[in-house]
């Protein structure tokens, strides 16, 4: 029986084993996939028991996503330009790292708002999830510009991407706006309007939140209050997850069996 599972600490609280262990079963792969909720100090070791067998197959989540890179034996060019790890491949021991969640964030907005090439996308952070999201969206022909509280690190990550960059108060409106922030996580008591006013979130045509917990952020909710088109974080995460799920198997993703167990698992 192969076996697979997410690479985090904390990493109890994912919703990977439910989605991926319900695909393996549509499927009658002869798979399971588990947790593997590592400290930092014992990273090298259980990456040592991943090439010796242990698993054929990884999630990788914080706060590992950079530094397991070092551990692999390659890792595919988009996710070195991104510079962060997502799904590890195991082959007879040879690590092989690749980014899913940009794949994931591009799919989720084409299923909505279509081709992206030449919509203008405003990247709302400058974390590593920012990263992911510049890199897709420019990968699409967007036209992007990525805004911070801490105005610097967008303006490092425009000049490093080639894209526009600034603070969040020099967005502007666009055709997509695109939540890659902690700040939902980090403040329960956060507010819309300490990301982006009403006046120019009403500027733009779709709202997509990557984070899932809460389904429906702060920003979510206003730009539907707006009338806005909205996307939640669950399809940035279902779609990251089946191109998991083809990386590991090579076989088409059981999607609508994902989404039943995403659904179930979140409201
Ligand atoms: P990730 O890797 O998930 O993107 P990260 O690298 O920790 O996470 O980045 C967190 C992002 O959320 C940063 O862009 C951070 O802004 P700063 O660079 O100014 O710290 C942003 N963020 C977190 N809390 C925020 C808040 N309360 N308001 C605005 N931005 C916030």
């Amino acid at each position: 029986m192969k076996q697979y599972g997410i690479l985090g600490y904390p990493a109890k609280h994912s919703l990977s084993p439910a989605v991926q262990n319900a695909a393996f079963k549509a499927l009658s792969v002869d798979a399971q996939y588990g947790v593997f909720e590592v400290p930092m100090a014992e990273l090298a070791d259980f990456i040592g028991e991943v090439k010796g067998g242990l698993a054929d197959g990884l999630s990788v989540t914080a706060p590992y996503k950079e530094v397991v890179m070092e551990y692999l034996s390659e890792v595919a060019g988009d996710a070195r330009a991104i510079g962060a790890v997502n799904t590890v491949v195991n082959n007879g021991g040879v690590l092989s790292g690749y980014n899913t969640d940009y794949i994931g964030m591009n799919k989720a907005l084409v299923e909505v708002v279509g081709s992206l090439k030449g919509r203008r996308a405003v990247v709302l952070g400058a974390g590593g999830a920012a990263r992911a999201a510049v890199y897709g969206l420019k990968a699409e022909g967007a036209e992007v510009g990525v805004y911070n509280r801490t105005a610097s690190k967008a303006l490092a990550l425009a000049e490093e991407f080639g894209v526009e960059g600034g603070g969040l108060d020099d967005v502007r409106g666009g055709d997509i706006l695109l939540q890659t922030t902690s700040i939902w996580m980090d403040d329960v008591d956060a507010g819309v309007e300490d990301l982006i006013s009403e006046e120019v979130l009403r500027e733009f045509e779709v709202v997509m939140d990557i984070v899932y917990k809460p389904l429906i952020t702060p920003l979510i909710e206003t730009a539907r209050r707006l009338g806005l088109r909205t996307i939640t974080g669950e399809r940035m995460f279902l779609h990251q997850a089946i191109v998991q799920f083809e990386l590991w198997t090579g076989q088409r993703a059981p999607m609508e069996v994902m989404e039943k167990v995403l659904a179930d698992n979140l409201s």
